[in-house]
C-alpha cells in the first residue's frame, strides 16, 4: 500500500495512520495506569463516579448475568455491577495489560475477584464466541477505539439475542456557552493536571483532544443503530458533558 492510499485517522487533534493508532493509545494507557483512578477523580471532581453509578441505574445489572466490560480498564464498571447483582458475573477486557493489573489488584482488595476474568484483547476483535454475554459495557473507552463502527459490531455479535449494549462516554454539550467554558476547562486545566500529578502533559492533551473529536449524542446513536441494535436510546449526564447509550440486540 502506498502513502497516498494509506489508511488514517485521528490520534487527539493528529491525523495519524490507522496502523499506528492502537499503538499510540496502548501508550497512553500504559503511561498512565498507576496514576489513572486518582487521576480520574482529580480531572472530574469525582463526578466519574456519579455517571458510573448513573449508568448501573439505567442497566438494572440482575441476578446470575453475564457481563462483558470492553475497556474495563481498572474495573469500575465490573465491580459496580457484581455489587448490585448477586450471582454475577464479569469479564473484564482491555488492551492496556498495565490497567487490567491494577484493576486486578483492586478487585483482591475488594473481594470481587472470584466472579471476575480479566482478558488482554481489541475491542474490533473480541476473542469470545456468538452470543454468550448477557450485558456488553463500554465505558470512555470507545472514543479511544481506532474503528468504532468494528467494536459496535463485536458487541453486537456476542451479546446473546436479548441481551443489552450500554456505553458511557464523554460528549458534546448542546449549549454553546457551556461548550465553550467547558473547553476552557479541559483544554487548560486538564493537561497541566496531567503535568503536575502524572508528570504526563502529553497523555492529558490526548485524552482532551480525544473527547472533542468524539461524534455527538445523535451522530453516536445512529452509529448504533447501524451495528443492528434496536431501540437505541440516550441520556445526558451533567448537561451532556458526558452521555449513556442504550442499544438492544433484538
Ligand atoms: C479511559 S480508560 C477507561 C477505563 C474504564 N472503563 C473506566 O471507565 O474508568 C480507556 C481504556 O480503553 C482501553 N482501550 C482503548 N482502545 C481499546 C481497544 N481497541 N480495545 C480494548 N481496550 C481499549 C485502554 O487501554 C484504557 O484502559
Amino acid at each position: 500500500m502506498t502513502d497516498e492510499t494509506a489508511k488514517t485517522t485521528h490520534f487527539g487533534f493528529q491525523t495519524v495512520a490507522e496502523d499506528d493508532k492502537a499503538g499510540m493509545v496502548h501508550g497512553v494507557f500504559t503511561r498512565v495506569a498507576s496514576r489513572y483512578d486518582v487521576m480520574n477523580d482529580l480531572m472530574s471532581m469525582g463526578i466519574h463516579r456519579l455517571w458510573k453509578d448513573a449508568m448501573m441505574d439505567w442497566l438494572a445489572p440482575r441476578p446470575g448475568q453475564h457481563l462483558l466490560d470492553v475497556a474495563g480498564g481498572t474495573g469500575d464498571i465490573a465491580f459496580r455491577f457484581l455489587k448490585r447483582a448477586p450471582g454475577a458475573s464479569a469479564v473484564v477486557l482491555d488492551m492496556t495489560e498495565s490497567m487490567l493489573v491494577e484493576g486486578r489488584q483492586r478487585a483482591e482488595a475488594a473481594r470481587l475477584a472470584d466472579d471476575l476474568d480479566w482478558v488482554v484483547g481489541d475491542a474490533m476483535a473480541l476473542p469470545f464466541a456468538a452470543n454468550s454475554f448477557d450485558v456488553y459495557t463500554i465505558s470512555f473507552g470507545i472514543r479511544n477505539v481506532t474503528r468504532i463502527a468494528d467494536a459496535l459490531s463485536e458487541a453486537y455479535r456476542v451479546l446473546r439475542p436479548g441481551g443489552r449494549l450500554m456505553v458511557l462516554e464523554f460528549s458534546q454539550l448542546p449549549n454553546p456557552a457551556m461548550q465553550w467554558a467547558y473547553d476552557r476547562y479541559s483544554f487548560n486545566v486538564i493537561p497541566a493536571l496531567g503535568q503536575v500529578v502524572a508528570r504526563d502533559r502529553d497523555s492529558y492533551q490526548y485524552l482532551v483532544e480525544s473527547i472533542r473529536r468524539f461524534p455527538d449524542q445523535d451522530r453516536f446513536a445512529a452509529m448504533i443503530g447501524a451495528a443492528g441494535f434496536g431501540q437505541v436510546r440516550y441520556r445526558n449526564l451533567t448537561m451532556g458533558v458526558a452521555a449513556l447509550h442504550s442499544g438492544w440486540k433484538i
